[in-house]
């Protein structure tokens, strides 16, 4: 028999660290509502952990309801800290993964951060792609060397993905290539519509195949085509936002590391300092945590890091290389004669 909201709201205070294995474990969810819950890409405990009332309205419970279902859900996964001390708690949680490059590593303060959205942006040829596909094999490896011991979800709006460069990467560091290429599992995207639905539906698949790293290569590019004119910017903004919110809550319910990528426009009205900036707006310089500039060196195949906003860490600047390794640490000799 189903629990009245009254039962369901003491079995919230009173048992907050049961464990619930799938939607309909809850108390108060039936079979119709886990559906419908699914239908709108809640398919796990962790994603209506991290939802709001309003977005379970749509599934016909009330309000109240849905105030319950999210607690029930985040005691499941204690996610509902408040206190500073509880926040210091949480950020003591958080994993490192490493770029590849010692140096792009100690700029971030020793790696990407899981629990945020780290955002590279830059010209074409810059690297951005390039990085991400190291993180894929990066994050396989075992905690000792940088990785996360887990598993990608690549959603590419680009089509510029490609299993040859893992391969490629996962022989370099003596890698089973095979393994390193069926821990990633790429999604492409081919509207800013189908992107959206993709990390909207993305929880389950993250959950079963041990996920920690969610990619979006790039963000903008889908938004930036479809929404063009300015009475369009508003609009456009508004769903950017909502797709970065989901992708923040991922990454904190499954504890991931989330990478965004950016091309550049070129400001035309400036001539000192930088002549571009990032897509997206407010919308995205809010959102990512961590924003990183990359830009070509005038020779060859370094890159220029430049830390441009963090929560924490000073703005600052750090080189790589792209080989056919992948991501390298650039030599001693070049950096003094830089
Ligand atoms: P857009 O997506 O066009 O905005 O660019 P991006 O920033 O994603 O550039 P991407 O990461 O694709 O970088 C491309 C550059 O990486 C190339 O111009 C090469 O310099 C380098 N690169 C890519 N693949 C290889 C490779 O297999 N070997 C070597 N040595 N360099 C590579
Ligand atoms: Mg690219």
């Amino acid at each position: 028999m189903p629990l009245t909201e009254e039962e369901i709201g003491s079995t919230a205070t009173s048992t907050p660290s049961k464990k619930f294995e799938c939607l309909e474990d809850l108390p108060g969810v039936g079979p119709a509502t886990s559906k419908k819950l699914q239908e709108m890409g809640f398919h796990t405990i962790e994603s209506l952990a991290t939802a709001t009332a309003r977005e379970l309205e749509p599934a016909g419970i009330s309000e109240k309801k849905a105030l319950d279902v999210i607690r029930l859900a985040r005691g499941n996964i204690e996610l509902a800290f408040t206190r500073a001390d509880e926040l210091l708690k949480q950020r003591q949680t958080i994993d490192r993964l490493t770029t590849g490059s010692q140096t792009l590593d100690n700029l971030l303060g020793g790696g990407l951060e899981t629990q945020t959205i780290t955002e590279f942006y830059g010209e074409y040829g810059s690297g951005k792609s390039q990085l991400c596909h190291q993180l894929c094999v990066n994050v396989q490896l075992p905690v000792q060397q940088g990785g996360l011991n887990a598993a990608t979800l690549y959603i590419d709006t680009e089509n510029t993905f490609r299993t040859e460069r893992l391969v490629q990467m996962a022989q370099h560091q003596n890698l089973d290539p095979e393994q390193v290429a069926k821990n990633v599992i790429v999604a492409d995207a081919y509207t800013s519509d189908h992107q959206v639905f993709l990390l909207e539906n993305a929880d389950k698949i993250i959950k079963e195949n041990d996920i920690r790293l969610i990619i979006i290569d790039s963000l903008t590019s889908h938004f930036r085509s479809e929404y063009v004119g300015r009475e369009t910017l508003a609009l456009r903004q508004q769903r950017l936002n909502k797709h970065m919110h989901k992708l923040i809550r991922l990454a904190r319910a499954f504890n991931a590391a989330a990478v965004v990528t950016n091309q550049v426009m070129a400001k035309p009205d400036v001539f000192f300092g930088d002549a571009v900036h990032p897509i997206g707006g407010h919308v995205v310089a809010h959102t990512s945590h961590t924003r990183i500039y990359l830009r070509k060196a005038s020779r060859g195949p370094v890159r220029i890091a430049r830390l441009v906003s963090s929560p924490y860490l000073p703005d600052g600047e750090s080189i790589f290389k792209i080989t056919q390794n992948g991501i390298e640490e650039v030599e001693e000799d070049y950096r003094k004669g830089r």
